[in-house]
């Protein structure tokens, strides 16, 4: 089975352009020699990261230090669940370009800021991950 974990924070810097490239080579650096795969989003401010691997040990032990990480703040997690194969396989951190208002409009919300992106529902990130999932199949 395969562990993930999902979760969304705050963005607390000022160039979002250069801490996202710093952390996405910094996640294709480690993960993959950790088993780990997943998909960073940035939307509006906020991070949403799919955190996967086979060692729930392992997923949850680099979760602990991205939380450490002064770039965001006031983490939640959304899913934290198993499931039976990786939704990204592909991907040690697939990085998924989408507006504000993409996102607003697959997750039915009408602001896409922390407070509402925490509160979103289970099944309505797990079906926004699937078709993320899906779309990469396709390309
Ligand atoms: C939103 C967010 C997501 C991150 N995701 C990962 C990740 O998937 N893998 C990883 O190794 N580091 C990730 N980091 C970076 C770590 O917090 C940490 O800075 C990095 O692993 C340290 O790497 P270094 O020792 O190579 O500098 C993330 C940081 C943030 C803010």
């Amino acid at each position: 089975m395969i562990y993930q974990l999902v979760y969304v924070s705050e963005y607390t810097g000022d160039s979002p352009e250069s801490d996202l490239h710093d952390i996405l080579a910094a996640s294709r650096r480690f993960n993959p020699q950790h088993g780990i795969t997943g998909l960073l989003l940035f939307v509006g401010g906020s991070f949403i990261q799919v955190l996967e691997g086979d060692d729930e040990a392992k997923v949850r032990a680099l979760y602990e230090r991205i939380a450490l990480d002064p770039r965001h703040a006031r983490l939640d997690v959304l899913l934290d669940y198993t499931l039976p194969k990786r939704l990204f396989p592909d991907w040690s951190m697939a990085w998924m370009p989408i507006s504000e208002t993409e996102f607003c409009a697959l997750a039915h919300i009408q602001r896409c800021d922390f407070a509402t992106l925490s509160q979103l529902d289970n099944n309505i990130v797990s079906n926004i991950l699937l078709n993320f999932a899906e779309a990469k199949l396709d390309g």
